[in-house]
């Protein structure tokens, strides 16, 4: 391993009037050292007016997701070393606002996911109130939407999705793939209603499953499936 990498990271300043640029850093580089360590490092020790965002440390909160060489990846779940490379090209997610450095405005996400009404629909409005009984369900009906509730809303899928960028107005892998987690859940009452949301042009049809959005997803979700399984329910009626 390398005793230095070079960190080019992406500045940007809304008081510059818009205009990005590249700085570089000569970073030192210890053993499990991660790129948002890296970071910190830049921040702490060279350049304090670096902008980031972070929390856990621990892939779990989903706030630091960025550009590493061209492709979308939390910060802190991507050591230096196995990048194996001597200059690192830092950058902020696509498809959304930068606010400042490799800080993105995600309000957008959250906009969309409420569009498509990512929770539980229940009829039985009563019940809820008062409850009397549980909403059991069986393993088979756990495993329809399980692997989707391991989203963490980093928001990586929607940066890599080329059809975002093309299109601003699709609504984009990770709102959609919220929306069939309840889809397939045996607890939802939502159902055409659901569907109806999404069997349109900016909805599931949109999709060229180019499949990015499953390949750089960093807790093994499939947004791509999830599209498709919603377009086979579309069908269906
Ligand atoms: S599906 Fe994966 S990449 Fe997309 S927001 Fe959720 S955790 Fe992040
Ligand atoms: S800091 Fe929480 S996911 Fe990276």
């Amino acid at each position: 391993m390398a005793a230095s990498v070079k960190f080019r990271v992406y500045r940007y300043r809304p008081e510059d009037g818009g205009k990005g640029f590249y700085r570089e850093y000569e970073v030192p580089v210890k053993k499990g050292m991660t790129i948002l360590d890296g970071l910190l490092y830049i921040k702490e020790s060279l350049d304090p007016t670096l902008s980031i965002r972070y929390s856990c440390r621990m892939a779990i909160c989903g706030s630091c997701g960025m550009r590493v060489n061209g492709i979308e990846t939390l910060a802190c779940h991507t050591q230096i070393s196995e990048l194996r490379r001597r200059v690192i090209t830092v950058e902020p997610m696509k498809n959304f606002p930068v606010i400042k450095d490799l800080v993105t405005d995600m309000a957008v996400l959250f906009k969309k996911q409420r569009a498509l009404l990512t929770w539980l629909i229940r009829r039985d409005l009563v019940e809820q109130e008062n409850p009397t009984h549980q909403y059991i369900q069986s393993d088979e009906e756990l495993e329809r939407y399980l692997q989707f509730t391991y989203c963490i809303q980093c928001g990586l899928c929607y940066s890599a999705c080329p059809v975002v960028s093309t299109f601003p107005d699709f609504y984009g892998p990770q709102p959609l793939m919220k929306m069939y987690r309840y889809f397939a859940d045996s607890r939802d009452e939502g159902g055409k209603e659901r569907i109806d949301l999404v069997d349109k042009f900016e909805g599931v049809w949109r999709c060229h499953f180019a499949g990015s959005c499953s390949m750089v997803c960093p807790k093994g979700v499939d947004p791509a499936l999830a599209i498709q399984l919603l377009r086979r329910a579309s069908l269906r009626g």
